[in-house]
């Protein structure tokens, strides 16, 4: 397969190259295009044919539900039965990166649900990926678009990378905003909302929203995220959570974070601050990756609070086994 890449202006997608990624999409095909999050991997999220080939493409094992992504309020609510929370939540926030697990309507397909009777909604905060929404007149559903495991794309290139030859199309949108995913909140039982997932949109703002706090499901937990079951977010080399007394060779080895080691590393990637590490984590790892460093040293967030909570869950999975 062929995959075709166009640069779009993310604020004002050109008419007639959305046209032509939607045209894939109701065909049955698979786009990938930006988000303000990470790049999803999109096709019609009501045609099983088009999102078993999105399992296919990732390498994604078909029990990990997908978030379908809409373009309203109203399109979600012909999903999913929304309550008076979701309806709040959305009426208030969207466009956000915050993704709601409702109990689903029956026409979307088990495999676009990973056989669960929830189903997941999210309005994106882009003009491209709306226009693709909007131009499909389906909702999309879609993952990251990186081989599963592997970290999310924050650029086309990324996505290039890891789905050339197995994906009709690449909107190039240029970087994302946020870097990490959305916020994944489960709101089918209204007394104990769950916060399956943190991310771009902080645990604080929505709690204050609601009046509630989010609880996090256990570990043995049949409510938890599928997807979060599974090491995620890592490139091929080990990732490890810098500590001032790590006694190992630096030279070899990439740093990134917000504060200077002072150590003599191969590479360090500095940023201002911890919004910017969200945004350029994932890229990051990429860049490490191809320069060849021995293992990658990640600074580990001192705050747990507004993006830090999604920036610590990212860093701690892609650490994995080598923390
Ligand atoms: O920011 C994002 O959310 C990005 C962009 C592309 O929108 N998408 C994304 O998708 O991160 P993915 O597939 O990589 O992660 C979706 C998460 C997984 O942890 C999955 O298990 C969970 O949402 N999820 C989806 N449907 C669910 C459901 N019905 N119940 C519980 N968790 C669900
Ligand atoms: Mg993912």
């Amino acid at each position: 397969m062929i995959t075709i890449m166009r640069k779009v202006s993310t604020f004002n997608p050109e008419r007639k190259i959305i046209n032509e990624a939607a045209k894939i999409i109701t065909s049955g095909g698979l786009v990938a295009f930006p988000t303000e999050t990470v790049y999803g991997l999109g096709a019609d999220a009501l045609n099983p044919d088009a999102v078993r080939k999105i399992y296919a493409a990732k390498g994604r094992p078909s029990d990990n539900p997908l978030i379908l992504h809409v373009h309203s309020p109203e399109h979600a609510a012909q999903l999913v039965h929304m309550n008076a929370q979701a309806e709040r939540l959305a009426k208030i926030f969207w466009p956000a990166p915050l993704t709601l697990v409702l109990p689903a309507k029956p026409h979307i397909p088990l495999i676009t649900r990973g056989g669960l009777d929830t189903a997941a909604v999210r309005m994106p905060d882009n003009p491209t990926a709306l226009a693709l929404i909007e131009a499909s007149h389906t909702p999309i559903a879609a993952p990251s678009a990186n081989i599963s495991g592997r970290p999310s794309p924050t650029d086309a290139q990324s996505v290039f990378a890891d789905m050339d030859g197995r994906i009709d199309f690449i909107l190039d949108g240029g970087s994302v905003d946020i870097g990490i995913e959305s916020t994944v909140i489960d709101l089918t039982n209204h007394e104990k909302p769950l916060m399956l997932r943190p991310g771009g949109m902080s645990r604080e703002i929505i709690e204050n929203e609601l009046g509630l706090t989010l609880s996090v499901p256990g570990t043995d937990s049949a409510k938890r995220s599928p997807g979060t079951r599974y090491r995620h977010y890592a490139p091929s080399i080990p990732v490890r959570i810098w500590h001032e007394e790590s006694d190992i060779d630096t030279h070899t080895a990439g740093y990134m974070g917000v504060h200077d080691t002072h150590k003599n590393f191969g590479d360090v990637v500095l940023f201002d601050d911890f919004a910017n590490y969200a945004r350029g984590l994932f890229a990051g790892f990429r860049k490490f990756e191809r320069e060849g460093v021995s293992c990658i040293f990640v600074e580990w967030p001192e705050s747990n609070s507004g993006i830090c909570e999604g920036l610590r869950d990212r860093i701690k999975r892609a650490a994995g086994c080598y923390v």
